[in-house]
This record gives structure tokens, C-alpha cells and sequence, in this order.
């Protein structure tokens, strides 16, 4: 029997969540420090391909399977391995276990967030000198890293237990508008900066040199991870989506959006960096390093700051949701259990609080704890993001594309009122069933060389 879903009330407010699960931290934090380690252009065409012919494609595959079977990942994949008797069902347990993983790190991200609020807010009311030492307080504490972290899941948790429509519409339609216009306001800024145009020579002008063996693996990952894609995210989303609305497009539309703004940020982000030449453009605290001290240099900066740190703060926090709000939906109905939301809520929540022990803790404690020169949180990053997502993200799609077949795949891009988006099918299909698989093979290969050192 499909149990009943809650279905958002318009098809606004799908783009609304997709979105806003979309965008969050890997496009502020991890974009520009993952740019800078690849060195820059080329890397960024890389990126922008790749969501085309990869991110865009998944994204939809992962949206048609929720909205066909209305179930989330665990359960979708499940009824994909009856049908075809392939065990499919590890597909999606992959997917879930790189959410749980992936949410325990990203809120100790999003808790770094929340220390940049509460300095903003002092420096309100005091001196700007208690703002600018941020980063480095936060480094050398790692039980107030973890403290932060575990407000993050508790506000998280509050949010997914009151249930998708009133949690998750509202604070979304709220923020994203108010954000945007910000952006837009500190971009024209940074780009009157003196940085600017050797920072456009940087973005945009693809020096194929730069390039290592990991980079295409980079890209994939990154764009896996921005897009949400492989951690059965986007298979909840798509299972409360209104039938009459068209799974392709919307997919189509949200990875376009995603990596516009990862693009916007970049502008936002480097010409700060290139000015502030003493910090490292492949460090991953490169955000959370130049924007504070930006800020506070332009009139009204504290102001500006605050709203910048709250919004970035109410981004992060939605994608969070999203990440949450699939684990609740699956260990809900897991075991063939109807467990209740709040308590599937309050256990999900106590599993990823545990969890955040080990990234809020990688400055302090584990300190020695270093692998190639990196410490705990980017080798966790980069074990998950670079390593297992793609091969997670691979293994869900084989289980659409056999478990589904491709007759029902077909009539998911069936649109009475759209001929051109039934046109999309022969080329999406073309896509997942040879170059995906390739490209991913491929990164992977070129990533085991670059790693046994055979790569510049
Ligand atoms: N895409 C989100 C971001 O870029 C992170 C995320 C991953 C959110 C997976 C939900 C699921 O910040």
C-alpha cells in the first residue's frame, strides 16, 4: 500500500524546498576553496559542464523515481529490487547512510555560521575588534564547535518535526528573496573592488594547465554535493511533488539555478580574497576568512554582516532540513515500521549529534589526526564528497534506470501541454545510460592516479 504523502501546496513552493535544499553551504563555503584548489577557470568550466551533462540528468532521474513511487529512497529502492530481483535496496541504504554522514559535518559548518551571528552581534553593540577573530576561537575550541553544532541540530530537528508544508515552505519563502537581493547589493561592491578584473581573468578565463588528475572527480563530486544529488534527497522531494507537475523541467530548472549562484558567489568571494592576499585561496575556511573582514571595512558593515550571517544561516539551515528531513522519512518507514515522525525525529537527531563529535572536534582533539597535510573534517569531506558520493550517486542510478525500465522513465517526460520537454528524453536518456557512467569511471580512475602519485 503507498502511504499518503503530503504534497506542497503549489508548484512554487517544490521550487521553493528544491532550491532551497540546493543551495546552502556548498555553495558559499565549499565552492570558492574547492575553485581555488583547482585553480581556478578551467576548473570552473569543468563545474558548469558537469551540471549540465551530469548534475541536471541525475537530479531528474532522482526525482522521477520519488514521484512514481511516492516513497522515499529506502523504500523506493526497495520496491525497485522486487521488480527486478537485483539487489537494489543497498543503492539506497548508500544514499541514506552519506546523508546521515554528510549532515554531521555540515552542522558543524553551519555552527561556525552561527558563531559569525553572535559575533556580528556583539560587535553591534561594542568594538569591531571582537568580530574579526573569529575564525581562529572557533578553531581553538572544539567543544563550543560541537555546542554550536548541536544548537544547529536541534533547530533542524524543531523545524522537521512539525512536518513538510508549515516547516519547510515558510521559512524558505521568507529568506531566499531577502538573501538574493544582498548578494546582489555586496556583489556590485566587490566588483568595484581593484581585485576585480584579475579576478574575472581567474573565473573565466580556463588556463587548462591548472588542471590536476583529481580535478575532474572534484567537479563531479562538487556538483553532486551542491546539487544534493545521491543522497536520496531529491527522491523525497520528488514523492511529494503534484502529479501534474513535470519532474524534467523542475530538475532542469533547480540545477540551472544552483550553479548560477555558486557563480554569483564566486564574484562575491574572490575579489575580497585577491585583496586580502595573505589568505591561502585553497583553504576551506576561505569564506568564513575574507567576508567577515569585507563587511566590516564598508559603511554599515556590521549591519550588513549580520543579515549576511543570518540569511547564510537560514540557507544552510533549510538545506539541512532537506538532508534531515530525508533520514526522518526513512527511518519512519523503515522495517516496515510506522514509527511517529517526532520520534523518528528525536533519534535521527541523537544518531547525527554523536556523529558531529568527531569534524567539531578535528581542530582541537584530533588535531593530529592528518592525512596528505589535511586535517579530520576536509579528509572526511573529501573521503564523502570526492570518493563516495559519485560511486553512491552511481548506484542509485543504476537502480533507476534498470529497476524502473525504460518505458515508465519515458512516460515520466510525458507532458501533454509541452512537446519540447518530451524532446528531452532521447538526450537524457542518452546521457544516464553512457556518459554518466563513463564520466564517473573515468574521474574515479583519474583520482586512484593522481593519488599513487603519477599525476603533476
Ligand atoms: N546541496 C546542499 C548545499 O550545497 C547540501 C546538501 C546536500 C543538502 C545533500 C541536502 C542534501 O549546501
Amino acid at each position: 500500500m503507498t502511504p499518503i504523502r503530503g504534497s506542497w501546496r503549489t508548484r512554487f513552493g517544490f521550487y521553493l524546498v528544491a532550491i532551497g535544499s540546493a543551495c546552502g553551504l556548498g555553495n558559499l563555503w565549499r565552492f570558492p576553496y574547492v575553485v581555488g584548489e583547482n585553480g581556478g577557470g578551467a576548473f570552473v568550466l569543468l563545474y558548469a559542464l558537469m551540471a549540465l551533462i551530469l548534475g541536471a540528468p541525475l537530479l531528474i532521474g532522482e526525482l522521477i523515481l520519488g514521484k512514481t513511487t511516492r516513497q522515499s529512497v529506502m523504500m523506493a529502492t526497495r520496491e525497485l529490487e522486487k521488480r527486478s530481483s537485483l539487489p537494489f535496496r543497498w543503492a539506497g541504504r548508500f544514499a541514506l547512510l552519506m546523508s546521515l554522514v554528510v549532515l554531521s559535518y555540515y552542522s558543524v559548518i553551519a555552527g561556525w555560521v552561527l558563531h559569525f551571528i553572535v559575533q556580528f552581534m556583539l560587535g553591534l553593540f561594542s568594538t569591531k575588534e571582537e568580530v574579526t577573530g573569529g575564525l581562529s576561537v572557533l578553531m581553538g575550541n572544539g567543544g563550543l564547535q560541537w555546542a554550536l553544532a548541536s544548537v544547529h541540530i536541534l533547530i533542524t530537528l524543531i523545524v522537521v518535526a512539525k512536518g513538510v508544508q508549515e516547516g519547510l515552505e515558510r521559512w524558505i519563502s521568507a529568506v531566499m528573496p531577502l538573501f538574493a537581493v544582498l548578494v546582489c547589493l555586496l556583489i556590485i561592491r566587490t566588483m568595484s573592488l581593484p581585485s576585480a578584473p584579475d579576478v574575472l581573468r581567474f573565473l573565466f578565463y580556463p588556463d587548462f594547465s591548472k588542471l590536476t588528475f583529481a580535478s575532474l572527480n572534484h567537479a563531479i563530486g562538487h556538483v553532486l554535493f551542491t546539487l544534493s544529488v545521491g543522497f536520496g534527497t531529491m527522491v523525497t522531494f520528488g514523492s511529494y511533488m503534484r502529479e501534474q507537475d513535470h519532474a524534467p523541467t523542475a530538475g532542469f530548472r533547480v540545477a540551472m539555478v544552483d550553479t548560477v549562484v555558486s557563480l554569483a558567489i564566486g564574484l562575491l568571494v574572490f575579489p575580497v580574497a585577491f585583496q586580502a592576499s595573505n589568505v591561502p585561496l585553497t583553504d576551506p575556511g576561505l569564506m568564513f576568512e575574507v567576508l567577515p573582514k569585507f563587511l566590516l571595512q564598508i559603511p554599515g558593515g556590521l549591519f550588513f554582516g549580520l543579515i549576511f550571517f543570518v540569511s547564510l544561516y537560514l540557507a544552510a539551515l533549510n538545506a539541512s532540513v532537506g538532508l534531515f528531513e530525508t533520514i526522518v522519512a526513512n527511518v519512519k518507514t523503515s522495517r516496515g515500521r510506522n514509527r511517529d515522525r517526532s520520534t523518528a525525529a528525536w533519534q535521527s537527531g541523537a544518531l547525527i549529534l554523536g556523529l558531529s563529535l568527531f569534524p567539531a572536534l578535528s581542530s582541537t582533539a584530533f588535531r593530529r589526526l592528518e592525512w596528505n597535510n589535511h586535517g579530520l573534517i576536509e579528509s572526511i569531506d573529501s573521503l564523502l564528497i570526492n570518493w563516495l558520493l559519485p560511486v553512491a550517486a552511481l548506484g542509485l542510478m543504476f537502480a533507476i534506470y534498470r529497476g524502473m525500465g525504460e518505458k515508465a522513465l519515458r512516460s515520466a517526460f510525458l507532458d501533454q501541454d509541452r512537446l519540447v520537454s518530451q524532446s528531452m528524453y532521447p538526450h537524457w536518456i542518452f546521457l544516464i545510460k553512457w556518459v554518466i557512467p563513463g564520466l564517473i569511471a573515468l574521474g574515479l580512475f583519474l583520482q586512484v592516479l593522481g593519488l599513487l602519485k603519477l599525476a603533476p
